[in-house]
């Protein structure tokens, strides 16, 4: 996937920036029992925030959103402000490669569709020491649902996610990072549609036409149509899996 300008234009002003629900947000946040009056939550990868907001809304969370590219920050300031929840929340732009906190200083770790970015298990295993005792870590990942998919899909994945591991095989992973699993699911595919990819379906005529004779922007434009037309094909056999973990 190329993320350069095209990709930025596609993506900016979107409800979110890969697939959720805020239904989805709230019953992973359910299984977050025992918290401190004042919970500490560290949202990674956080893009234009829905799930933060969200989050700030449902609990009395003080909430770092972490996310590198200023735009999205920007965006989650404006959203929080309008949603009255600003005050909760501290933005902090960086790279979630490098995290400059305190070691123990977050009772949860909050990340939707980005732990990919660093890789699921480098994720669980180099954030646990951020993470207080028995701190959670509320983390979806794209996985596969069906162990043996069809080849089309199989080879497509190769190519933008190679990485991707099946359920079990992520349980285990969990496993040995330290993290008993208090609840897992499998997004709902409406949560790909509704707040992604039709949001960006919607501005992709518009972006052909303005590119028209630019080629580097029309082969970023078809990247995101043939995402989007293999999840229509495909989504039975993969998915997004939100599990709700506690540090052992
Ligand atoms: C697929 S989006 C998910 C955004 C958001 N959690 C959501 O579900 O709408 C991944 C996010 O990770 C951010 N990101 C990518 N690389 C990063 C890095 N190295 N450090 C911090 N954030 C990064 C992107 O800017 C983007 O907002």
């Amino acid at each position: 996937m190329r993320v350069n300008e095209w990709f930025f234009e596609v993506h900016n002003d979107l409800p979110r920036e890969g697939p959720g629900d805020m239904r989805s947000t709230r019953r992973a946040y359910r299984m977050l029992t025992g918290l401190p009056e004042k919970p500490r939550f560290l949202d990674v990868g956080c893009g234009p925030g829905m799930q933060t907001i969200e989050l700030a809304k449902i609990s009395n969370a003080e909430i770092t959103a972490f996310d590198v590219h200023q735009p999205f920050l920007d965006e989650l300031a404006k959203r929080a402000k309008n949603e009255g929840v600003s005050e909760r929340i501290r933005l902090v732009r960086g790279d979630m490669n490098c995290f400059d906190f305190e070691v123990k200083s977050f009772d949860v770790i909050w990340c939707e569709g980005a732990i990919f970015v660093v890789g699921f298990e480098k994720g669980l295993r180099g954030w646990s020491k951020f993470l207080v005792d028995r701190g959670y870590f509320a983390v979806s990942e794209l996985c596969w649902i069906d162990p043996n998919p069809p080849r089309e899909i199989k080879a497509y994945m190769m190519e933008v996610y190679s990485s991707a591991k099946t359920v079990k095989e992520n349980l285990q992973i969990i496993k040995e990072a330290g993290y008993q699993v208090k609840d897992y699911f499998v997004l709902p595919e409406s949560s790909w549609w509704e707040n992604y990819y039709l949001p960006i379906l919607s501005k992709l005529p518009a972006l052909k036409k303005k590119h028209k004779d630019n080629s580097e922007a029309l082969a970023t434009i078809a990247e995101e149509e043939k995402k989007i037309e293999m999840f229509r094909r495909y989504s039975k056999h993969y998915g997004y899996v939100f599990y709700t973990l506690q540090k052992e």
